[in-house]
């Protein structure tokens, strides 16, 4: 199994994704970092460690990173995802502790020890990871690869030019995309196409255990900030999950490999990420940007994930 590490801010999507990340033999998670973002960095901490008690894995060592962007205040997406980061279902109480060890030491130690290089996964503000890149560059070549949720080829979700992974941390986010390491990037140019409808979360509450229930009830409240109509979505669009999909089924998705910048200064577009897809800057490509899924391939990946915890 392929040897990850989530660094997250759960976040409705993101406890979604460690649902997803949780219910595969095809991956294999060493640990669960949090970083700020989608709320405060005591609450996403919180999230991660009642979402793992939930899944029954205390076994996963979980460390808390840094508690605000590199060089910015930190900006909370608690419009979207309420006063807990995880509102809606009642989750249950952590049945264990976070590490007293940093984030960036425990992604650290993990990778050092793994036989394999790592995949990082984070779908949050990149602020841990371009921490960790810059800590410890004789790691980067046991990392094997960064599959990310954040930035897009078109508009923003935060502002007009900007999706709110990239804008809460755009500093860190250009470390990261400068970095070398392949990387995938789930964009809003596809997140938005990775829709859940209403008869998809029915489809979810019949999947008769507890963590599906739950997963249902996170999306009936994660519907609610998207039903807004200046959206256009029919449903709520997964943004974090893309990240397993594509993980654990590529063939869902059509990608093109691009030179993508970071955004750190404009005046209108700060934290936009700036995406060559037709190679107009001569810069050689530094990710594989994801630009379309078969969507009822990935709800049906979703619910297969899902069904698994039913034993
Ligand atoms: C991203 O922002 C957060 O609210 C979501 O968890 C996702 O990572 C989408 O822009
Ligand atoms: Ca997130």
């Amino acid at each position: 199994a392929r040897p990850i590490i989530l660094d997250c801010d759960p976040g409705h999507d993101d406890a979604i994704s460690l649902v997803l990340a949780f219910s595969s033999g095809q991956l294999n998670p060493l640990a669960v970092t949090t970083s700020a973002g989608n709320q405060t960095p005591d609450k996403t901490l919180n999230n991660a460690l009642r979402m793992l008690t939930l899944l029954n894995r205390s076994d996963i060592p979980v460390a808390s990173g840094a508690i605000k962007p590199l060089a910015r205040e930190l900006i909370i997406a608690d419009n979207v995802h309420g006063e807990s980061g995880l509102d809606g279902p009642q989750l249950p109480e952590p049945s264990f502790a976070a590490l007293e060890q940093n984030a960036l030491e425990l992604m650290a130690e993990k990778v050092r020890q793994s036989k394999d290089p790592v995949t990082l996964i984070p779908s949050g503000p990149l602020t841990n990871i371009a921490l960790f890149l810059a800590n410890y560059p004789e790691l980067h070549s046991k990392i094997e690869r960064i599959v990310l949720m954040g930035g897009a080829a078109g508009v923003g979700n935060w502002t007009p030019a900007a999706e709110f992974n990239i804008f809460v941390d755009p500093e860190a986010a250009d470390m990261v995309f400068k970095s070398g390491i392949p990387i995938t990037m789930c964009g809003l140019d596809v997140t938005h196409k990775a829709q859940i409808m209403d008869e998809d979360v029915e489809r979810i509450r019949q999947i008769p255990n507890p963590v599906a229930q739950c997963v249902a009830e996170l999306l009936d409240f994660f519907m609610i900030y998207h039903r807004d109509p200046k959206w256009g979505f029919i449903g709520a669009p997964l943004h974090d999950p893309c990240t397993i999909a594509w993980l654990l089924k590529p063939e869902l998705f059509s990608a093109q490999e691009c030179w993508v910048g970071v955004e750190t200064k404009g005046e209108y577009t700060q934290g936009m990420t700036v995406v060559d897809r037709y190679h107009l800057t001569g810069k050689p490509a530094n990710a594989t940007v994801l630009f379309d899924l078969d969507r009822q391939g990935f709800v049906d990946l979703i619910v297969e994930c899902l069904t698994a915890y039913n034993q």
